[in-house]
């Protein structure tokens, strides 16, 4: 808990704090979920062809809202494997955003790569959020105008400026088994980029891949597709760090749009560029 005391103490605002406090106390008590269900015969069904959910989400997602809903109960919830995104989904006053287990594929194939991630948003801007990787014992946090800490140290986005320089992540969505013209056009971005970048990553868990821009291990991530759990903590993060966040035209990013790109900010327009006239 000591990272989590470090992160509160240095976070000004009470509120956020409140809120903080009961967001990583959850992705702790979930994160303790995911190691005793790890590496075992898991129950895996499928809500897709390739998109699984297993007996280890449901539980993870359990073990959060039991804590949040606990310490805030008037606060709404959009959590991956029980509140679906719909029309009449809260986009105004406080809202949870939670993805229970971000890497799932990972999880389900011992790959030890996956992580709890929890949003805090307020009339749909994220405010607040953490994301714990449970292997690593990793716990990213940051609240609006109070910074973002890792294990309770302060994080900062990369200096990167060139994209030769640069190491960058994206992911490739579900859908892209039903949607031809997707795998068309993502194959064709990841081409056009492989040349240009030192180097690009595809780990499965897109919170952690936006943590890691935040904490300047990653210079830049994109992809297409994402729903608003996989990015309402790691926004709040990137924010915090000093990173940009926006859709590939360069409008403002918010966890309801569905094309996400994630940089250090001296790197957007670069990335940007390839992205668009790949
Ligand atoms: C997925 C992961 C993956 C990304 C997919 C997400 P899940 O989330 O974040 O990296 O490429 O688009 O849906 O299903 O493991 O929670
Ligand atoms: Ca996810
Ligand atoms: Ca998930």
């Amino acid at each position: 808990m000591d990272r989590l005391q470090h992160s509160l103490a240095r976070c000004r605002d009470r509120r956020l704090a409140a809120i903080l406090d009961s967001a990583g106390r959850a992705a702790f008590a979930a994160g303790e979920v995911l190691r005793r269900k790890y590496d075992t015969p898991l129950k895996i069904n499928h809500k897709g062809r390739i998109d699984l959910v297993t007996e280890a989400d449901l539980a993870s997602e359990q073990a959060v809202l039991k804590v949040l809903q606990r310490d805030h109960p008037g606060i709404a919830v959009l959590a991956e494997e029980s509140a679906p995104v719909t029309e009449k989904t809260a986009i105004s006053g406080p809202l949870w955003v939670i993805d229970p287990l971000d890497g799932t594929t990972n999880f389900a194939h011992a790959f030890p790569w996956f992580a709890v991630s929890i949003g805090y948003l307020e009339d749909g801007e994220c405010r607040a959020g953490v994301i714990y990787n449970p292997v690593s014992e990793e716990f990213f946090c940051a609240a609006a105008g109070a910074g973002a800490w890792l294990n309770g140290r302060p994080i900062r986005v990369s200096r990167t400026n060139s994209l030769e320089q640069a190491l960058l992540a994206t992911g490739f969505p579900y859908s892209v088994v039903e949607k031809g013209d997707e795998v068309a056009k993502v194959v064709e971005v990841l081409r056009a980029m492989l040349p240009k970048a030192q180097g690009i990553r595809r780990a499965g868990a897109a919170a952690l891949d936006l943590a890691y821009v935040a904490c300047g291990r990653l210079d830049g991530f994109w992809e297409i597709n994402l729903k608003p759990w996989d990015t309402a903590a790691g926004i709040a993060l990137l924010k915090e760090a000093g990173g940009l966040a926006t859709d590939f035209a360069g409008g403002d990013f918010s966890p309801f749009v569905p094309q996400l790109l994630a940089s250090n900010s001296l790197l957007h327009q670069a990335i940007r560029q390839v992205i668009n006239s790949p």
